[in-house]
């Protein structure tokens, strides 16, 4: 509230209302309607007052179960603490200098543009596929593979929060306020999925929004999930047999499990023991992300952990392959948005560094390549990397997922004062732009392999070795654009890591071409992907009017357009120093610091 200057009246009022309400003060405080452009002063603070006068009183409906009443066989240890918040935290965001007119009128032209295509999609939503977890975006039918939560729902809450829709916002508030955690469409919950999209949303409204319905809801989903720690080990289990779960009796770890569902819980369970000061939650994760700290040079590629690892054998050292992408991406990602959330002055956070540096520089060394291209441009490609008898063994095969790097290693650089990590960030955020341009519809494909250049210093196209280099490939394909020897995945699922990546290079760099960039992707995008009731995948981004598959992940409203939307909206919305996203693209709030 602190950064506004209002008279004591307008105070007084807004005080008034949230008395009122009962509405907490921390973290109340809508700071901006909706991101428009030089949008600033007494307007937006009438806007605000505006929109606290129109919360409306919601009560949270407790589940048919509480989840806090478990009575664990294996209770889980209780320590560490929670660190007490940041004091301190380089500035992340570029200082942007105020735009002229004509630019902030093109940027404002592109953000409406993003809203109509989002309104779309959620008008099609709550007409078929209301309290669901999924549209179907043909047929306008809708499909529960999450549980039957209304995923798409609590997933979409903080987009429309920040576009301004309040109106829409407190009408789904209304209706998360009744959904039952205590029952399931299915017999196992999810562990990953229903951290980030279900307690990710929930948190990131109640951060954004102060409503106290999100806050008890995010609890709920919080305790569900902190009922699969129930093991032995103490280490959680990827698949929550609810029904067993509820009884307490201790549940079985899985003997193998890609890396990144343990190592995704950080974050969310951080931010829940922050807002409700309950240690709990980020005592559990801190004894999982313990085992990763203690085993990180002891793999078969220091500084990675293997894309499968055990957390019943506590093996997270035996696997021979790596990657950042799909099966690992979010282990790393969240190691340093961890220490952004935690601070730096805790030992904990420490480790995060720690360990955030080292996956970093061994990354770099081992899984990025400049890949040989018919313009010799200056870009990074995230492989994959198999170590066996003879050493690493770098595939040039990349995938949409791997795309969230680049804008990791911008924030990775901003945060350890390391510029070599930012350069590297922006060649890899710009590969994914490469290789959207590359393809007829302006998307790239799911997965794909290139050539890596001989040498990577200086690159030198060399038509014969791609030619040869293709034919190589069982996936051949005539119509494949110069430089890329395979599109063997070629749909488009509306994925949004490109555009995350795009994004945070923009927030960091404040390179104009970065939002250009965005643009050209974001009209690809919508077009390719336009469907009857809102936006559906694609089949193949290699042909122009491509097939299409009837379904619309809930991170399209969650993710890709929240980034598209974003990055043409004002810099201080969801500035990347206020908030840090969670892997579904849900802010957290942070700790406010001096920098
Ligand atoms: C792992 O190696 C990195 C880089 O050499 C080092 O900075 C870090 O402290 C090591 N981690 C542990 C747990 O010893
Ligand atoms: C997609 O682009 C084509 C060609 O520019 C245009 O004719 C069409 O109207 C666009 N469709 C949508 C849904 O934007």
């Amino acid at each position: 509230m602190a950064r506004f200057r209002i008279r004591n009246i307008a105070l007084c009022a807004i005080l008034l209302v949230m008395v009122y309400y009962n509405l907490p003060a921390e973290p109340a405080v809508p700071n901006f309607h909706e991101g428009k452009v030089s949008h600033r002063g007494t307007q937006q603070l009438a806007q605000y007052m505006n929109d606290v006068a129109q919360i409306p009183k919601i009560e949270a409906k407790k589940s048919s179960f509480d989840w806090s009443s478990v009575k664990f066989t294996y209770p889980p240890e209780r320590t560490p603490k929670l660190p007490p918040p940041a004091t301190k935290r380089p500035r992340i965001q570029h200082t942007f200098p105020t735009e002229p007119q004509n630019v902030a009128d093109v940027q404002e032209k592109r953000r409406l543009e993003v809203k109509k295509v989002f309104e779309k999609s959620w008008k099609g939503y709550k007409e078929h596929a209301w309290m669901k977890d999924a549209l179907k975006p043909l047929s306008g039918r809708s499909v529960d593979q999450f549980s039957g939560w209304a995923a798409t729902l609590v997933d979409s809450l903080d987009t429309l929060w920040m576009l301004g829709l309040r109106e829409e916002f407190y009408e789904a508030v209304k209706a998360v306020a009744g959904i039952d955690f205590g029952k399931s469409t299915s017999h196992t919950v999810n562990t990953f999925e229903t951290n980030i999209r279900y307690l990710g949303g929930l948190i990131a409204a109640y951060d954004l929004s102060g409503h106290a319905a999100l806050k008890a809801k995010a609890i709920e989903v919080g305790d569900l999930l902190y009922a699969g720690f129930n093991t032995e080990n103490r280490m959680p289990v990827d698949f929550i047999g609810f029904e067993n779960a509820k009884l307490g009796i201790g549940l079985l770890v899985e003997d193998s499990v890609v890396s990144a569902s343990p190592g995704t819980i950080t974050l969310e369970f951080s931010r829940l023991s922050q807002i409700t000061g309950d240690s709990k939650y980020y005592a559990a994760v801190s004894h999982v992300m313990d085992l990763f700290y203690e085993k990180q040079n002891k793999t078969k590629l220091p500084g990675l952990w293997p894309m499968y690892v055990s957390m019943r054998r506590e093996d997270v050292t035996s696997g021979y392959q790596f990657s950042i992408a799909g099966n690992a991406d979010s282990l790393y990602e969240y190691l340093p948005k961890a220490y952004t959330l935690l601070g730096s002055s805790d030992p904990s956070s420490e480790k995060y560094e720690i360990m955030s540096r080292a996956f970093m520089d061994t990354a770099m060394q081992n899984l990025f390549f400049r890949p040989m291209i018919p313009g010799n441009e200056d870009i990074l490609i995230s492989g994959n990397v198999d170590v066996l008898d003879d050493g690493p063994r770098l595939d040039p095969e990349s995938e949409h997922l791997a795309c969230f790097i680049g804008g990791l290693y911008a924030l990775g650089g901003r945060l350890f004062e390391n510029d070599v990590y930012v350069t590297t960030g922006d060649k890899l955020a710009r590969g994914c732009g490469y290789a959207y341009k590359s393809f007829p519809t302006g998307i790239m494909p799911e997965r794909y392999n290139m050539i890596i250049c001989p040498d990577q210093k200086n690159c030198k196209w060399d038509e014969d070795v791609w030619v040869t280099e293709r034919a190589k490939r069982a996936e051949y394909r005539e119509n494949l654009p110069k430089g890329f020897t395979t599109a063997k995945d070629p749909r488009y699922i509306l994925r949004p890591e490109a555009i995350e990546s795009v994004f945070i290079l923009w927030r960091i760099t404040g390179n104009e071409d970065f939002r250009e960039m965005a643009w050209d992707m974001f009209q690809a995008v919508a077009n390719a992907t336009d469907a009857p009731f809102g936006n559906a995948a694609i089949d193949d981004v290699s042909v122009v009017g491509s097939q299409k598959t009837d379904y619309m992940e809930s991170f399209w409203m969650a993710e890709t357009l929240k980034y598209f939307y974003l990055v043409f909206a004002d810099s201080e919305l969801i500035s990347l120093d206020e908030f840090v996203l969670n892997t579904e693209a849900h802010p957290f709030r942070l700790a406010k610091v001096e920098n």
